[in-house]
């Protein structure tokens, strides 16, 4: 259920992403990335800790995320690394990622 969801927005043209996040290979690998590089602060399954909860995070909030923030230092990242941890949190969270997808979508159309 939550991959038809995520399915559907990709095919939202306005919310059309180069990645489809949906990919269940993608997922697993990002779930893979997560517990070796987030999990330690931000918990199982994403849900907080020494972090906030993540849950429903999309390609934006990571990469600015681990480019290192004033309390999270920066995480260094392979090629497609990124996209695939980001494939993992929104298939934690399908709705909070779709509200996340919506808002970028608005913001990028008024700044056009
Ligand atoms: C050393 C601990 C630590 C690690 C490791 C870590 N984070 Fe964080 N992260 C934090 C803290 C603390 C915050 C909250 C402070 C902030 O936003 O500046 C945060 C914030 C975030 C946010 C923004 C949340 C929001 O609501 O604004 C995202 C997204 C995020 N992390 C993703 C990741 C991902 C993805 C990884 C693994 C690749 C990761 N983090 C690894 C500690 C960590």
């Amino acid at each position: 259920m939550k991959y038809a969801l995520i399915f559907t927005l990709l095919t939202t043209p306005a919310l059309a992403q180069e990645v489809d996040f949906s990919d269940p290979a993608l997922i697993g690998f990002g779930e893979e990335v997560f517990t070796d590089f987030c999990m330690a602060c931000h918990g199982e399954e994403a849900l907080g800790g020494n972090g906030p909860d993540i849950q429903g995070s999309i390609l934006s909030d990571v990469t600015q995320a681990i480019r290192g923030t004033d309390q999270m230092e920066s995480v260094d990242l392979s090629e497609g690394e990124p996209e695939s941890v980001t494939a993992y949190l929104m298939s934690l969270a399908p709705k909070v990622a779709e509200t996340k997808l919506r808002l970028e979508a608005t913001r990028r159309q008024r700044s056009e």
